[in-house]
């Protein structure tokens, strides 16, 4: 049975988090006056002997309408996902909205080679099967949705990053590829500065290069905004182009700092590094809470 999205607008809703949104499942619950229902994520202190996971619902969900937030990153968390929506099935939650804040796949959101899977279709489709409507943050390509037969929406987390960057000095905001040029718009717009953007082309999942452009940033502070940061060699480039061509400071900003590998150490060519809580990490500076409570109260 499907739902439209909005429903939670006047009913009382209970807050569910998976272990990987835990923090930002909180702040949710408090955003939305809403109570965070207690989960076991441990049968036996350490987990069971063979790594596989648990989770038990420790408050009473049932006939009730529940926001279940969990990011599908790293694995484990995707089947703990997957647990987590078959307990609330079972304990008889009335209607759930999932919210997905890193949709981790999202990246093969298409066949590139043949051979291949359509990896975000493949993820999307299984969790529909117990969710009513589902709400991602800053998905990587909004045409993902499709993929799922419930009511899909995408919410931006760059209202998030520019509240963050308000209390900073910025004059450029700056897109390190062709993707991230609707983000650098957005947040360019809340600061009302200036915006530009890069062209990159990405040679495998560990290199890029980005072709070389002169722009007017000396003695500038700017903003790099993406989605998401991997191995920050997308930001890394921009950054070296940026000081070669005497910005003042360079701040880097994304939704989803995944900073793989030696992201972090790489990223120290930047003065300061930002992140959401979609995924937690040293990064995280604002939370999404407020972007996701709105739509859904
Ligand atoms: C790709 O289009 C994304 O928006 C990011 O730019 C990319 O995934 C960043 O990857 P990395 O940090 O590994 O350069």
């Amino acid at each position: 049975m499907k739902y439209r999205l909005g429903v939670l607008r006047t009913d009382p809703v209970k807050v569910v988090a998976g272990s990987a949104s835990l923090a930002l499942g909180k702040e949710l619950a408090r955003e939305l006056q809403a109570s965070l229902v207690d989960v076991s994520f441990e049968k036996h202190p350490g987990g069971f002997p063979d790594g596989e996971q648990y989770v038990r619902l420790l408050d009473s969900v049932e006939g009730e309408n529940v926001v279940l937030i969990q990011s599908t990153h790293p694995d484990p968390r995707t089947i703990e996902l997957f647990l987590l929506q078959d307990a609330l099935a079972e304990a008889g939650a009335r209607r759930i909205s999932l919210v997905l804040p890193y949709f981790g796949y999202g990246r093969q959101d298409k066949k590139f080679e043949a051979g291949e899977p359509v990896s975000a279709r493949a993820l999307a489709r299984r969790i529909q099967v117990q969710a009513d409507s589902v709400y991602t943050v800053s998905i990587h390509n909004p045409d993902a949705l499709e993929f799922f037969d419930v009511p899909a929406k995408d919410l931006s987390g760059m209202p998030a990053i520019a509240r963050y960057l308000q209390g900073r000095t910025i004059d450029l905001v700056l897109a390190p590829d062709d993707n991230a040029q609707r983000f650098a718009r957005e947040v360019a717009a809340k600061l009302h500065v200036d915006w530009d953007f890069l062209e990159k082309v990405r040679i495998d999942g560990f290199k890029v290069e980005i072709k070389p452009k002169a722009m007017d940033v000396r003695g500038r502070h700017v903003a790099i905004v993406d989605d998401l940061i991997s191995t920050g060699s997308t930001i890394a480039l921009a950054t070296k182009m940026l000081r070669e061509q005497g910005a003042k400071r360079i701040v880097a900003a994304c939704v989803h700092g995944l900073f793989s590998a030696n992201a972090l150490i790489r990223l120290q060519a930047c003065d300061e590094v930002i992140a959401t809580d979609t995924l937690l990490s040293p990064a995280t500076k604002v939370s999404v809470a407020p972007e996701i409570a709105s739509v859904l109260k």
